[in-house]
């Protein structure tokens, strides 16, 4: 099976489970890190409204973000640790533990920066900006480290040691755990970016009334992105930090 090449992507781990569920979600993840990179520095501080929009959709990132560690952390690394045991090595076996140690790491750097962009909501100076700036660097640098290592050493050794009925139980649990009050945005924020070709896979992937639901909610979508990030070059953001 054919696996999806996005940008900013580390790794294409080919085989025969398809990953297009995880690609698409880390695809979203650093295309929201480079926007928020760019609308740090460029909204004018005397624009309230728009750094609570900015605010706003942090939490909104930090929400996914979390969702998707949380998910790995309970339905899927178990799943492989067990697939590891049966089918892999000891090597295998700690780079499965390094995924949720990572996660780890990067919990206080999110909660770090929900505060920056509070603080920037609630006095919006330069020195706060730069905090921002810095704090949002920081981030980029310790997620990119971590979905690299996961596209470059863990999805690969998911394909060898995974079997097709073990994926299959692991994307149908994870799905299950998604609120649907949440999917609107979810839908809109997955293929916000993503190549014609890799849209498409991503329907066919998904299944069910997926392609409809966006053609619903993509209009509310793109407004209220660009609320947010009206002054973020998405030209100028680029997806590698
Ligand atoms: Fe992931």
């Amino acid at each position: 099976m054919k696996q999806l090449d996005l940008p900013g992507q580390t790794h294409v781990a080919e085989g025969p489970l398809d990953h297009t569920g995880m690609y698409v979600m880390h695809h979203a993840f650093r295309r929201d890190l480079a926007r928020f990179a760019a609308a740090a520095t460029a909204t004018p501080l005397g624009e309230p409204d728009t750094w609570a929009a900015l605010s706003a959709r942090w939490d909104r990132f930090t929400h996914v973000l979390h969702e998707h560690h949380h998910a790995e952390d309970t339905h899927y690394w178990p799943v492989l640790h067990a697939a590891v045991s049966a089918r892999g090595t000891n090597a295998d076996r700690a780079e499965v533990t390094a995924m949720s140690d990572e996660h780890a790491e990067i919990d206080p750097a999110l909660a770090a920066l929900t505060d920056a962009f509070r603080a920037m909501g609630e006095h919006p100076c330069d020195d706060h900006r730069h905090a921002l700036e810095i704090r949002l660097a920081g981030l980029r640098e310790l997620l990119g480290d971590h979905l690299r290592h996961e596209e470059t050493v863990v999805l690969p050794l998911v394909q060898r040691v995974m079997t097709e009925d073990e994926m299959a139980g692991v994307e149908l649990a994870i799905q299950k755990g998604y609120r649907l009050r949440d999917t609107p945005f979810m839908i809109g924020w997955v293929t916000d970016g993503l190549p014609p070709a890799a849209l498409e896979r991503f329907f066919a992937f998904s299944g069910g009334p997926f392609k409809l639901l966006y053609a619903v909610v993509r209009r509310g979508y793109a407004r209220r992105e660009q609320r947010a990030f009206r002054h973020a070059d998405p030209l100028g953001a680029t997806l590698s930090p």
